[in-house]
C-alpha cells in the first residue's frame, strides 16, 4: 500500500466526515422531505451502524493486504461510530420523543430497549479509547473492547425490528455482520467473540 500513513488516515476522517456532511447539505437546501426530524434521526442511526461494520472490517482487511494501516484507523472509526450514536441518540430525544419522562421513553418499545443496550455497550469502549486508558487496563483492554460484537448485534436487531416492510437491507448488513464475526471465529477461535472474558482464561 503506497498511501503514507497520515494521508490514509486524513482519508478514512473525512470519508467517515460523508454522512455528517451529507445531512448538512439536506438540511441546507431544504430536502429532507416531509419529516426531516425522522430523517435526520434515521440517517445518524445508519451511520453509525455502517460504520460499526467498517470498524470490524478493519482485521480482516490487514490479514487480506497483510497491511497494517486499516488496524491504524480502526479505532478512529469506532470513534466515528460512537460519535454517529451520540447525535443519533440526541436527534431522537430532540425529534422524536421529547426529553421529559426518559426511563419511559426508554423502556416503551423494544427496538428502543435494544438501541440504547447497544449504545450502552459502546460507551465503555469510547470511554477506554485513548491511549492512557489503553495502558492502564492493560492486558483486559481488549476483552473490554470485544463488547463491540454484541453492541454490532443489537444494534442489528434495533434496526430489524423497527423496519416496517421490505427487510431486505437489513438481511444485507446481517449477513455482513455474520461474514465478519465467522471469519474471526476461523482466524481465532469462537472464545474471541466473548467480551469481558480474562486473558488467558
Ligand atoms: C439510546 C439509544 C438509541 C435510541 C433511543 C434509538 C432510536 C432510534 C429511532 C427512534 C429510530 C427510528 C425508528 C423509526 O424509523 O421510527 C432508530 C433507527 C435506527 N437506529 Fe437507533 N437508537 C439508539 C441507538 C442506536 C445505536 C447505538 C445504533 C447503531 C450503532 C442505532 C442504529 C439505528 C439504525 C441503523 C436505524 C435505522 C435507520 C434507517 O431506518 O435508515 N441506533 N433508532
Amino acid at each position: 500500500m503506497a498511501l503514507p500513513m497520515p494521508a490514509f488516515k486524513g482519508l478514512v476522517f473525512l470519508l467517515a466526515l460523508i454522512p455528517l456532511l451529507w445531512l448538512v447539505v439536506r438540511i441546507v437546501t431544504g430536502s429532507l422531505g416531509p419529516d426531516p426530524g425522522q430523517e435526520v434521526t434515521e440517517a445518524l442511526g445508519l451511520a453509525a451502524f455502517q460504520l460499526l461494520i467498517v470498524t470490524l472490517g478493519m482485521t480482516p482487511l490487514s490479514r487480506l493486504f497483510k497491511w497494517q494501516g486499516w488496524i491504524r484507523v480502526r479505532r478512529m472509526l469506532g470513534l466515528f461510530a460512537f460519535f454517529y450514536a451520540c447525535l443519533h441518540l440526541m436527534a431522537f430525544l430532540q425529534f422524536i420523543l421529547g426529553w421529559t419522562d426518559l426511563w419511559a421513553t426508554f423502556t416503551r418499545r423494544p427496538y428502543i430497549i435494544l438501541g440504547s443496550l447497544a449504545f450502552l455497550l459502546l460507551l465503555p469502549m469510547a470511554i477506554t479509547s485513548t491511549r492512557g486508558m489503553m495502558q492502564r487496563l492493560g492486558k483486559r483492554w481488549k476483552p473490554l473492547h470485544r463488547l463491540v460484537y454484541p453492541a454490532v448485534l443489537l444494534a442489528w436487531l434495533h434496526f430489524l425490528w423497527q423496519s416496517r416492510s421490505d427487510i431486505t437491507e437489513m438481511l444485507v448488513y446481517g449477513l455482513v455482520i455474520a461474514f465478519l464475526l465467522a471469519l474471526r471465529v476461523r482466524w481465532f477461535g469462537w472464545r474471541s467473540l466473548i467480551p469481558l472474558r480474562k486473558p488467558g482464561a
